[in-house]
């Protein structure tokens, strides 16, 4: 470590020893007026995996829209192609995936696909934060967790570093850890659920607007699980953010979103409040999804599992609906149509059958 950062870390360690109190968790003293909550608009984004029976598709023409200032989940099984949206969100995709079209607009930055090179590097961190799914194993092994702040701090620019380190400290002990330690200490030194939360702080610390959390809490107990959901929700109406929150855990969407996205074989099939998705579910998807779920179904006795099994890559149908297989509703239409995007009060639900219900209503 250089001595200007042992400097520096020295410092936040005698101000957390005089203070006694978690600093910083207003937030962002570094960076002056990042301005409001954006808003993205994501537009028939396709992402493809090269395989060997060809290119095919985990993300097949989602169009999904976040409005600024809200937190909104991305709910599915494994592999329904949650992770490879987040992704696409900050133009990350790696071989042997591709983007094969579509637009991500984030206010502020315009299309993030065809940012690259500096623009993107800038654009990650700045404005957009992230937690990778499995982020306990991205901390680099070498390095302390305070000179990883000072790494950050310094590929972006960051003027102010001991502000910068200030705030890291204050967010991890929002978190309830001692943040001079953490800051101190390597990767090993840290549990999983430890690593968890210096991820979270690495996403924030930057005080980007726009914050994606994919499957944040997923290695953690209950108790430090529901503790780190109230600080998401903290840190988000305090800094005044857009965040996604991907979780294959609906009591998780449940509990923290506003707004909820279900996805299935790669497509979006129900969007809109949380509590209308939850609680008056249009799409069959979400309707088995919710009778699987006994804290949800309301009866115990009548929680069943969906029958069938999610599709894969290779599964999936190249026309029609990709839930056919297991839905109850299938008609003719649906083994060759892409299902239509139908308003049902405030959602967007992706179905035949509840358009063709819509229609005999009109
Ligand atoms: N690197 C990869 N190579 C090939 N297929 C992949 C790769 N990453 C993901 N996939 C496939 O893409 C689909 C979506 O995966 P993912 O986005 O990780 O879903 P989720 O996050 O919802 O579990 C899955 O069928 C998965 O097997
Ligand atoms: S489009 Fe057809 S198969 Fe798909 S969910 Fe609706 S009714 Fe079922
Ligand atoms: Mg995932």
């Amino acid at each position: 470590m250089t001595m200007n950062a042992t400097r520096l870390l020295r410092r936040s360690r005698a101000e957390a020893a005089s203070s006694g109190s978690p600093s910083g968790a207003a937030a962002g003293a570094h960076r002056p007026d990042p301005g409001p909550p954006p808003g993205v608009r994501v537009r028939d984004l396709t992402v493809v995996y090269k395989t060997p029976l060809g290119e095919l598709p985990a993300v097949g023409g989602v169009s999904l829209t976040i409005a600024p200032g809200t937190i909104t989940g991305i709910v599915g099984e494994s592999g329904s192609g949650k992770s490879t949206l987040a992704l696409s969100l900050l133009n990350a995709v790696q071989p042997p995936g591709r983007i094969a079209g579509g637009s991500v607009e984030v206010d502020g930055l315009g299309d993030v696909l065809r940012l690259g090179g500096d623009e993107l590097r800038h654009a990650r961190g700045r404005h957009l934060g992230y937690v990778f799914q499995a982020a306990q194993n991205s901390l680099n092994p070498l390095k302390t967790v305070g000179k990883q702040v000072l790494d950050l701090g310094r590929s972006h620019g960051v003027d102010d570093l001991p502000a910068l380190v200030r705030d890291a400290r204050g967010l991890l002990e929002r978190m309830g850890l001692d943040g001079a330690r953490v800051l101190d200490s390597h990767q090993h030194e840290l549990s999983g659920g430890m690593r968890q939360r210096v991820g979270i702080m690495l996403a924030l610390v930057l005080n980007a607007r726009l914050a994606i959390l994919d499957e944040p809490t997923t290695a953690l107990d209950m108790i430090t699980q529901a503790t780190i959901l109230r600080i998401v929700r903290e840190v988000h109406k305090e800094r005044g953010l857009t965040t996604l929150m991907i979780t294959h855990d609906i009591g998780v969407a449940a509990e923290v979103t506003d707004r909820l996205a279900v996805m299935y074989g790669g497509r979006v099939v129900e969007h809109g409040p949380t509590m209308d998705v939850l609680g008056a579910p249009a799409h069959p998807y979400t309707q088995g999804l919710i009778r699987a779920i006994p804290r949800l179904s309301g009866d115990p006795t009548q929680a069943r599992a969906l029958p069938g099994r999610p599709p894969t890559l290779g599964t999936l149908p190249a026309r029609g609906c990709v839930f056919r297989e297991r839905c109850p509703l299938r008609m003719e239409v649906c083994e060759t149509t892409e299902p239509p995007r139908v308003a049902v009060e405030e959602k967007t639900v992706a179905c035949h059958a509840v358009a063709a219900r819509r229609e005999e209503h009109a």
